[in-house]
């Protein structure tokens, strides 16, 4: 697997949005970072509220922040936690990372101290319902 080269910006960029994660119910903070194919980073906290369903993930914020300036291609993805085993994007998250992601992107895993795994978008959903599935014309 290829190393990363924009992996120490990317590290940074999550850290800096954990520490402004929104997660006073959970105390789980996460941060995230997107990296666009462009070469741009979008960085996301998770946002939690009173009413607990309405919480949103470190990765939507960050697909939110990429998407509404104007990227739409993400070739790298950041997740950190503080907890002390790798932690995976949500099912939620890995469908949203999939509506701009292709299956071979890498996928890493971060805790405070930097990278504990990386793996792919793929490995961690395969068989993704996705835009393809509206390549074709409807039956
Ligand atoms: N969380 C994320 O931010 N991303 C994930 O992929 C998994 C879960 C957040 C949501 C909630 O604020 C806290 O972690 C505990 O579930």
């Amino acid at each position: 697997m290829s190393t990363s080269h924009a992996l120490g910006p990317m590290l940074d960029a999550a850290r800096r949005a954990l520490a402004h994660a929104h997660a006073p119910y959970s105390r789980f903070r996460v941060g995230a970072c997107v990296r666009a194919a462009g070469g741009r980073l979008y960085a996301g906290c998770n946002v939690e509220n009173a009413s607990y369903g309405l919480t949103l993930c470190a990765e939507t914020t960050a697909i939110g922040s990429m998407v509404a300036a104007g990227d739409r291609e993400i070739a790298e993805v950041v997740v950190v936690t503080e907890r002390p085993e790798p932690c995976p994007p949500c099912g939620r998250c890995l469908q949203q990372l999939a509506e701009f992601a292709r299956p071979g992107i890498q996928v890493h895993l971060c805790g405070p101290e930097g990278l504990r795994l990386t793996t792919t978008l793929g490995e961690l959903l395969p068989m993704a319902f996705g835009p393809g599935a509206f390549e074709r014309d409807a039956p």
